[in-house]
Order: structure tokens, then sequence, then C-alpha cells
């Protein structure tokens, strides 16, 4: 794939999931047609984030539902730091994605009710902080059926190149390659690792787009994919580009607290159709914290759920699903019940334990409303950007919806930018390769494991749900210990798929840290015993690094 040389149009996307696939297929249906499009993906195609998803996507969709509605739910659980903009733009331009997603060939499920009406064909699920039941799925695989789809209909299109375990490792900006000081950066290429033959390639594009995912594996227990390593998060800020909001770390109430299945969630969707959470004591207990009861929005289910076992001394609570009934459960969470069937839970009878695990990363890479970052020629889509939707707390299944509508945005601002006459930085005509100098093949793999257990342990710990000056204070001197040490390996060792994430994981875990001391006060996902109120002065604040 080596190619360094600055050739006709051609976008580079980093990222295979829904964000990455659904925007290489924006740039090949609505652009001209000598535009390159490649995807370059780090595992098989299949793997990141999304084809876990379960609950849906969330969309304007039932006639009882309204624009107006869906904003302020969104708006709500953001707990005052939404961009309401970006929050009107994806409620509003949601049911065209959601359209589009459904003409390249998604399933989703169908309402068993005889209506007449196409727009009210599809079953709608409502999860915690949405009013109103606007959640289209895939029964409880709505990410895999979303996922199979999209590589379905990017194999079918000659104009795109989807390439599997190429792990991008940094990005080419003109100011790191050209000596003389420059007034202006411009985002030129990657450069990445063929992990099936450890060759270190230069790829150049007049457009990047990072649809690299979230970082949840900062964190010791969390939900999602091995691959969600924050690599485009930290690979951006690397490249001088503005990372926002990253103390937004949100954890979702519901995993399933068992030693053999230890990150499978479970769906807040079973909330939406009457399940409840209940304290070792088996009592219904989310009231004594919120009005909404187990549907409040995830950030103050999750701190509640977190209280109630500190309270009671529990190591979980539990999900009581027994009111759905058997022939319920069985068909509309089929993957669920099948999954707690083999670990010996029979959800009609038995209550499941459940803790809260690190789900979605709110912050990112800053965005305008077409998707660019601060870095010219460089947009994120996903989760690894932040637009501003979100605020401090993601509304449920808002993620696919912005996934989508940002992929389709950027398509179109790219595509414009393409047309125009080239930048102002007088560029080399090829990019420099990689210069791997002496580094020495990489021995003690063992290292590798352990210091990324450290990490993902500390933040557990000292970055949680709750936090403290003290405690942020203390994993920002334990990790100041781990960056050096990972720096030592990095310049020290040929480059792995391993040392890339790990070194990534270090940059973003400190992007966590140095992001929540910067917020003094508590605010949605955000909150810390030493300012514990909202403080005004920051609603209109993002964090921006
Ligand atoms: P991903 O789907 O994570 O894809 C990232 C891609 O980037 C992967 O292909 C990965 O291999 C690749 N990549 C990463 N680093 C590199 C690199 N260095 N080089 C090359 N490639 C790289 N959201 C909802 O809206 N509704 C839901 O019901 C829902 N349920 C969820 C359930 C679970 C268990 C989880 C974990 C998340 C859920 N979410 C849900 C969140 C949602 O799934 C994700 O936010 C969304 O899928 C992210 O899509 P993405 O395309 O941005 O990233
Ligand atoms: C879920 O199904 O509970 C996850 C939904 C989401 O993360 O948006």
């Amino acid at each position: 794939m080596n190619s360094s040389t600055r050739t006709p149009p051609h976008v580079l996307i980093l990222g295979s999931g829904i964000a990455g696939l659904s925007c290489a297929l924006q740039f090949v249906e609505n652009a001209p047609s000598d535009i390159r499009v490649t995807v370059l993906t780090k595992a098989e195609a299949t793997e990141g984030a999304t084809r876990y998803a379960q609950g849906g996507i969330a969309s304007v969709w039932s006639k009882d539902d309204t624009f107006e509605a869906h904003v302020q739910d969104t708006l709500v659980a953001g707990a005052g730091l939404c961009s309401k903009p970006i929050v009107e733009i994806c409620v509003r331009e949601g049911p065209a994605r959601v359209r589009e997603l459904i003409n390249w060939g998604v399933e989703f499920t169908k309402t068993s009710h005889h209506t007449t009406d196409p727009a009210e064909a599809f079953d709608l699920h409502r999860e915690g902080g949405h009013g109103q039941r606007r959640i289209l799925h895939a029964d409880d695989l709505t990410g895999l059926a979303i996922e199979k789809a999209l590589l379905a209909r990017v194999a079918l299109n000659p104009r795109i190149s989807l390439l599997e375990d190429f792990c991008a490792i940094d990005l080419i900006h003109a100011r790191k390659i050209i000596q003389e000081p420059l007034a202006k950066d411009r985002c030129l290429g990657v450069y990445a690792l063929n992990t099936r033959t450890g060759k270190i390639e230069t790829i150049a594009a007049d457009s990047v787009v990072l649809a690299t995912g979230g970082a949840g594996k900062a964190y010791l227990y969390t939900t999602n994919p091995d691959t969600s390593t924050g690599d485009g998060i930290a690979m951006a800020y690397r490249a001088g580009a503005k990372i926002a909001n990253m103390e937004f770390i949100q954890f979702h109430p519901t995993c399933l607290y068992h030693p053999v299945a230890k990150t499978f969630l479970i769906t807040e969707a079973l909330r939406g159709e009457g399940a409840i959470l209940r304290n070792g004591d088996h009592e219904s207990f989310m009231e004594n914290y919120d009005e909404r009861g187990s549907l409040a929005p995830r950030d103050i289910v999750a701190r509640s759920i977190d209280m109630e076992m500190k309270r009671t001394g529990q190591k979980h609570v539990w999900l009581d699903c027994t009111s759905l009934g058997e022939h319920e459960l069985k068909t509309k969470f089929p993957n669920i019940y099948e999954t707690c069937l083999k670990l010996g839970l029979r959800m009609e009878n038995d209550f499941l334990p459940v803790v809260p695990a690190t789900h979605y990363t709110c912050g990112g890479v800053r965005v305008n409303e077409w998707g660019e970052s601060s870095l010219p020629g460089l947009y994120a889509i996903g989760e690894a950007s932040s637009t501003g939707l979100h605020g401090a707390n993601r509304l449920a299944s808002n993620s696919l919806l912005e996934a989508v509508v940002f992929a389709n945005r950027v398509a179109k601002h790219a595509h414009e930018q393409l047309k125009q006459p080239s930048m102002e930085i007088e560029l080399p005509p090829s990019l420099p390769s990689w210069e791997t100098g002496r580094a020495a093949p990489l021995e003690e793999q063992i290292d590798i494991a352990a210091t990324w257990q450290e990490i993902r342990q500390t933040l557990w710990n000292y970055v949680g749900i709750v936090r403290s000056d003290r405690r942020l204070e203390r994993a920002q001197k334990r990790l100041a210990i781990i960056r050096e040490e990972v720096n030592e390996y990095y310049w020290t060792y040929l480059l792995t798929k391993d040392l890339i994430e790990l070194r990534n994981l270090v940059t973003v875990a400190e992007l966590v840290i140095r992001s929540a001391q910067m917020r003094k006060e508590s605010r949605g996902l955000h909150y810390t015993v030493d300012y514990p109120a909202v403080d005004d002065e920051w609603s209109k604040q993002d964090t921006v690094l």
C-alpha cells in the first residue's frame, strides 16, 4: 500500500466501524469518480465497538415524536454542556441517515402491529433519558446488523479499498516534515504498521478522516472491545489538533457481573421495557435517587448504583427483568437471553447481577459542524470525535446517530474542499519514509501487558465514577512514571500493534486526568467530592487541551 506520492484526490479513512464505513460510502456515492477512498483498519474489518451495539439508533420516527422532544432529551442528558446547534443538526438530519442505512441493507426489527403507514413499520425501543420510544434496533444485535450491511455495501464498490491489519501510528503533517517554521499546518497522511508484514508504510492523502472509535480500554472494566484504545485521539493530539471534554467518560449502568462474561452488556432497552434495578435486599432503589427511577439518564443511574453498592457493601446490584416474561425476553432480546441462559441465568426467573463499566468516550477530537478538526485536512467522526452533541453525558443510542450524521457531513465538506485549488503550503513531491533507526525487536512482551494493566487499574481506581483532587493527583503522578517508561520502549524497540496502542493509552489516560483536573465543578459524568455542585460559570465551557 506504500503511496507516499501525492497522486489525484485520495481520502484516507481510519477505522471500519459505522463512522468509517458510512463515510466511505458517502464519498463514493456522492463524489466525482476520480476520488480514491482507502479505509485502513487495525484488526478484522468487523471488529470495533459498532458490532457490539445492542440498544439501537435514536431517531425521530414515530408520529407521536417530535424533533423538539429529541433535542430536549439530548440537552437534558448533556447537563448544560451540549452545543444546541449541533444537537439540532443531529436530530433533524437523523431520519434521512437512518433511511439511508435501510437502503444500504440494514434490517431493523419491524413492529408486530399491523400498520399501513411505512413510517410506523419499525419497532421502537425506549432507553434512559428518552421521553419517547424512538430507538430503531435489530433485535438486540443492532450494531452487528449495521456492520454487516455496511461491509457488504463497501465490498460492492471498486472505488473503496478496505485494508485490514493496518494500524495507523502517527499523522504526517506539514510542520513535522518541513524544517522551516510554517504559519499554517496541514495533515498530509499517515504512517501505518502493516501487522501482517511488520513493515511501516507511508500513506499520503488529501484528507484524513479519523473514525478510530473511543478509548474504553483505558479502564479496567469496560464494555468496549480491544480496538478501543483511543488511537485517533492520541494521534490527533500529538499532531497538535485540539481535544475536548475528555473528563466525560460514560459508565454504562448494567454490565453483567459474572466471572466468565465480565464485559457483557445488558442493554438499557430492557429497562425501557420495564426491567428495574434492585439492591442487595432486592429493593427497588432508583426512586430514592431520581424521580425517573431506573430510566433516569445514564450518569445518574451509574452513580446511584455506585452509591448503593458502597452503602450496602455489595459487589453488584440486580436487574430484575422478570416482569417482561419469557416470550418477550426471548423474542425481543434473543442474544442476551441466550447468553444469560448459557451462564445459568433464566431471565424470566432470575435477577441478573450487574455493575457499571466504562462504556463511552464523550470527549475526543474537537470538530466543527462539518467534522473538521483544528488541523486542516484532518476530520474526525464517530466516537473519536467531540462534536458538541453529547455535552457532559451522552443520551443513550445517540452515538450511532452522530456517527452517520457526521460521516455524511464530512464527505460533503471534504468533497467541496477537494475541488478547491491546493493549499498555500509548498510541499515536497513525496512524503518522507518512516525511520526505524536502531530499534531492536521487542523481547519483553510481558512488560507491555503489565504496563497496560497498570494504566487501566489506575484509571479505574482513581478516575472513576466518583473523583477527588487527591485521587486525580495520584493518578497523574503514576501516569507520568508510566509515560517515561513507555517512551523508552517506543524509542528502543521495533513497533508492534501492542506498543502503538500502549503509547496511545498513556496519552489518552493523561488527557482524561488533566481534563478532570481542569473542571472545578461536578457536571454530568464528571463528579468530584471536592466540587460537588454544578458551577454555572462553567456551564458553557468545554475542557480543551
Ligand atoms: P468503532 O466502531 O469502535 O470503530 C473503530 C474502528 O477503528 C475499528 O475498525 C478499529 O479497528 C479501527 N481503529 C482504531 N484504531 C486504529 C488505528 N490506529 N489504525 C487503524 N484502525 C484503527 N451506541 C448507540 O448509539 N447505540 C447502542 O445501542 C450502543 N450500544 C453499545 C453497546 C456496546 C457493548 C458498546 C461497546 C457500545 C455501544 N454503543 C452504542 C456505542 C457505539 O457502539 C459506538 O460509539 C460506535 O459504534 C462507535 O463507532 P465508530 O465507528 O466511531 O468506532
Ligand atoms: C444499550 O443498549 O444499553 C447501549 C446503548 C448505548 O450505549 O447507546
